[in-house]
């Protein structure tokens, strides 16, 4: 049997997307509260230039706050349903990987990353379509790349599954690995050990990658060795034209 026993159910999402808005709404709340109770009594000709530096500056920390929300439901769109398909439904993972791999030779470089790719020959087209292997590869070696701060060697490799009519992809780092009590967790919405925030992880990476693999039928499973290093393991159904 090869099914997909890592699930995150509306509830864990549902309860993730609250605690993730919870805070900066709480905190917009109680600014917009201070500015009103600070200047509804004030007559606006006696605001210094003191208080207007106030003004602006608490405008600016709500404006932060309401992007971290709007960028949190933006994402949140990706997640729980596959996005609505515009095009095309399949692809070669051999072109994908190899985009992503030329599109981040510069980050990968700068990391002191060596990516080595092992791609199967002649691999049949997966059912999911170029963007969404994009996201998968991209958020995948993103991951990697983020596990090994000191450098380290990422592996990639694809290889056909014929008596499954599946496109087996792994994807083995040399990074930090997973703690036993967090590898249940990592496909949770919002479960991050990363620094959250705007332009920050989200925790979303992970969940996103889950969904769009799931809808397709195909699995993914994480093994990961503590300070060892960790492997993803995708597999994605043949895509059969009709
Ligand atoms: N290759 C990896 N090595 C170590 N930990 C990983 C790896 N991939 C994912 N994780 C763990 O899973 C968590 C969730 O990943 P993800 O959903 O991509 O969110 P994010 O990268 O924003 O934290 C990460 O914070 C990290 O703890
Ligand atoms: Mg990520």
């Amino acid at each position: 049997m090869r099914n997909n026993p890592q699930t995150s159910d509306s509830f864990t999402l549902i309860s993730g997307l609250a605690h993730e808005l919870d805070s900066p709404l709480k905190s917009i709340l109680a600014r917009t509260r201070k500015l009103i109770n600070d200047y509804k009594s004030r007559d606006f000709e006696f605001i210094s230039y003191k208080d207007f530096k106030v003004i602006i500056a608490t405008l600016e920390q709500i404006e932060r706050q309401l992007e971290h929300c709007s960028q949190t439901t933006s994402r949140m769109m990706f997640v729980g349903k596959r996005q609505a398909l515009l095009g095309e439904n399949n692809c070669r993972i051999n072109d994908i990987i190899r985009s992503v791999i030329n599109e981040m030779g510069r980050q990968l470089e700068s990391s002191r990353i060596k990516l080595t790719a092992r791609l199967g020959k002649d691999l049949p087209k997966v059912t999911v379509g170029p963007i969404e292997c994009h996201q998968i590869i991209h958020n995948v070696i993103i991951n990697a790349v983020q596990a090994m701060p000191g450098g380290g060697t990422i592996k990639v490799k694809t290889s056909l599954d014929k008596a499954y009519g599946l496109v087996d992809i792994d994807v083995t780092d040399e990074g930090v690995g997973i703690t036993p009590d967090h590898l249940p967790k990592v496909f949770e919405p919002f479960f991050t050990t990363k620094e959250r925030g705007v332009e920050k992880s989200a925790g979303l990476g992970l969940s996103i990658i889950y969904s769009i693999i799931n809808a397709a039928g195909g699995s993914i499973h994480i093994k990961s060795s503590l300070r060892k290093g960790t492997t993803v393991q995708i597999s994605l159904p043949v895509y059969k034209s009709k």
